[in-house]
């Protein structure tokens, strides 16, 4: 195979990029608005073998055994209330609605939300559905979920967040909450950012990102300034050579700080919980329970 010229001039970007890659030069995140990525992601979402994007089933139900146990200690009573935050396909919210409750979800990720909404259609559950993007939270976010007795937050997207970005959705969010409500929270440990840089390839038929054969060089950094993980997915098409990056980033928060941060928007009284899934290790997020001032 000889190469054409946008392979060369792919190889030469790549080559003339910043290595190791620097923090927050673009979003952060993975195009999960993307159309074609979020058709493709949904299968993931959806597959019940794997614990990527979204848990599987018996994951999601021990979940939430657990936050209405701890709805339960605090006083809640009865059916509740639930906004979750960056819901994907809507499976915590479903679960929630079957077990008899009320579950209100937002996202940003087109198919996934689709398939929410027609599958609480199909089964005529309590949910409710909607498009938003946390970086830019419609006016009438409050109108539209109606107040809530929790916010859940699950699988540590939060940290795809640079701290500005995550305070300020924050304190948008506790509109919604009722005083005493509680903000649960699925975070990544400080502990569990790997502080150091790697590379890593692999040649793939179809991915997350591409579906026709590409390249897929993934570059993995921690930067101490920002403590920001910046990783890095280079794709490479192999027929055409057209070249794509993706950047997403991790905000390392120390503990103390992220319990600050939340103290600041008006969320108090932390409560740390060990990992609750019971999966892999690479999967197993402790938890953080707080409650709107009151
Ligand atoms: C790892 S998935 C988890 C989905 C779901 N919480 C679950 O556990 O099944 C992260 C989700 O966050 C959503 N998300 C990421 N950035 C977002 C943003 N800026 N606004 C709204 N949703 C966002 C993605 O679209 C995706 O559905």
């Amino acid at each position: 195979m000889s190469d054409t010229p946008t392979h060369f001039e792919a190889m030469r970007h790549i080559m003339s990029a910043a290595h190791p890659p620097l923090p927050w030069q673009e979003s952060g995140q993975l195009p999960w608005h993307d159309q074609a990525f979020s058709e493709r992601m949904l299968a993931v979402h959806l597959d019940p073998d794997t614990h990527m994007a979204s848990r599987a089933p018996e994951v999601i139900n021990r979940h939430l055994d657990w936050l209405l146990a701890q709805m339960n200690q605090r006083g809640q009573q009865g059916p509740t209330h639930v906004l979750d935050v960056g819901c994907g396909p809507g499976l915590y919210c479903h679960e929630l609605a079957r077990r008899g409750h009320r579950a209100t979800g937002f996202d940003y990720a087109p198919a996934p939300l689709a398939w929410a909404q027609e599958k609480a259609e199909g089964e005529n559950l309590n949910n409710t559905f909607f498009t938003a993007d946390l970086t830019d939270l419609p006016v009438d976010l409050a109108a539209k979920t109606g107040q809530v007795d929790a916010i859940t937050f699950w699988f540590g997207e939060f940290h795809s967040f640079q701290p500005e970005v995550a305070e300020n959705f924050l304190s948008r969010l506790l509109e919604c909450l009722r005083p005493g409500g509680l903000f649960v929270l699925e975070y990544q440990p400080w502990d569990i950012f790997v502080k150091e840089d790697s590379n890593e390839w692999s040649a793939c038929e179809e991915s997350v990102f591409c579906n026709r054969p590409h390249l897929w060089l993934q570059e993995f950094s921690w930067n101490e300034e920002a403590r920001t993980e910046v990783h890095v997915h280079w794709i490479i098409e192999q027929e055409s050579g057209n070249l794509h990056r993706y950047e997403q980033c991790h905000q390392g928060w120390p503990e103390d700080e992220l319990v600050q941060m939340l103290e600041r928007v008006g969320l108090v009284d932390p409560a740390f919980s060990p990992p609750i899934t019971g999966v892999a290790e690479e999967f197993e997020f402790p938890m953080l329970v707080t409650r709107k001032k009151a």
